[in-house]
């Protein structure tokens, strides 16, 4: 603790609850909005959500445009195309509704209305000068936690690579979380995310730049999550595992916006740069292989994590019992059906030097990671996984 300096910024208000959507004409009244940029996932529509979300601003004197063309890994260029329809119309706030990736959009569109230019301009750390128009987020899934963080990242299409921004302007203003808009997700968009998650919250509690604070939610979000996941898998109208684990990722959002994530992170970005993998099916099959390489880094935290994960290891040697969390984390990825390796999600052996080398130009995430890992270490982990255990 002694050596420790952080900071921590919550500027994001949290609104939490089943039907926590229906005030959403008042919210955003409340932030001085008169007319909304709705951006939302396509597939919200087909599952009956978007008539849900629309419904309380309907009748109120808040107006809306709809922009729903997201893909689920966006470029920069629905950025800049999302803000020339906000500006056509006239929207003085936007709402991002559905997962990371309409949330994300969203975020990003809401500075580029106040600070101009295009969504490429603020790639990295710090580029943005200007607050944004106010912003609320509503996530659908329980996942990425981009309702109360201060990144949105993108697949930039000349570059073909994935990048962020980065900076406390992208911080929304509201997070409205209500459960009960996540219980039509279907299994697997409960199951890959839902890893994804746990991943923040477990990256952040290892981190080097971990502190009290963030270990508060990282511990929280890691016992909602994994007591939780696999009873909303199996049965999606559960209120209350619905409601832990959007809670959970919520909480993991915190603790990785302050703490930062690591290695699974910055080894899933070339899954999703070279072959499309989806981001949370990318960290959800290598968080096990991952996890066994970072143990001797710091057990201690490791053997808290299975504790955390309901493993009694009170009696067990300190290196035993941070390996039960590799085996515990294993088995909840087995019980939602992800898959063992990456063979069996498409990713061919020969690209494994190249995704190691792309995989430590994430800095950040590299940095963070409890072992230091080289070159020769990410082929390895690569290797391992791609056939599995
Ligand atoms: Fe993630």
């Amino acid at each position: 603790m002694e050596r420790q300096k952080f900071t921590v910024t919550q500027p994001t208000e949290i609104r939490f609850g089943c039907g926590a959507i229906d005030d959403l004409a008042v919210a955003v009244h409340g932030l001085g909005g008169t007319k909304a940029l709705l951006v939302v996932d396509p597939n919200l529509a087909s599952v009956g959500l978007l008539d849900t979300i629309i419904a309380p601003l309907k009748g109120s004197s808040v107006e809306y445009v709809l922009f729903d063309h997201i893909d689920p890994e966006p470029g920069l260029l629905l950025a800049d195309e999302g803000t020339e329809v906000a500006r056509k119309a006239g929207c003085d706030c936007v709402i991002g509704a559905g997962g990371g990736s309409a949330m994300d959009v969203a975020k990003a569109i809401s500075i580029l209305l106040t600070n101009g230019g295009k969504a490429e301009d603020y790639l990295g750390l710090g580029k943005i000068a200007k607050p944004g128009v106010p912003k609320i987020m509503i996530p659908t899934t329980a996942g990425t936690g981009a309702e109360v963080t201060f990144t949105a990242v993108f697949i930039n299409e000349k570059t073909k690579s994935k990048g962020g921004m980065n900076g406390d302007p992208l911080y929304p203003d509201l997070a409205i979380l209500d459960p009960l808009l996540t219980l039509t997700l279907p299994p697997h968009v409960t199951a890959a995310p839902g890893i994804d998650a746990f991943t923040h919250a477990l990256e952040a509690f290892v981190s080097t730049q971990a502190h009290v604070i963030s270990d508060m939610y990282a511990m929280e979000a890691m016992e909602l999550i994994s007591d939780n996941l696999a009873k909303a898998y199996a049965n999606g109208e559960n209120v209350q595992a619905r409601s832990a684990m959007l809670m959970g990722s919520l909480l993991a959002g915190k603790a990785l916006a302050t703490a930062g994530v690591g290695l699974v992170h910055a080894m899933a970005y070339p899954l999703g740069g070279m072959f499309n993998i989806p981001h949370g099916l990318a960290n959800a099959v290598l968080l096990p292989f991952v996890v066994d390489y970072n143990i001797i880094g710091n057990p201690e935290k490791y053997a808290r994590v299975a504790q955390i994960m309901g493993l009694n290891v009170a009696d067990m040697p300190l290196r035993e019992a941070a390996q039960m969390a590799v085996e515990t984390i294993y088995q909840m990825n087995q019980d939602v059906a992800i898959p063992s390796n990456l063979e069996e999600i498409g990713i061919t052996v020969d690209k494994i030097p190249e995704m190691a080398e792309i995989a430590l130009t994430v800095t950040r995430p590299v940095e963070n990671n409890p072992r230091k890992p080289s070159l020769e270490d990410v082929i390895k982990i690569y290797d391992v996984a791609f056939k599995g255990w």
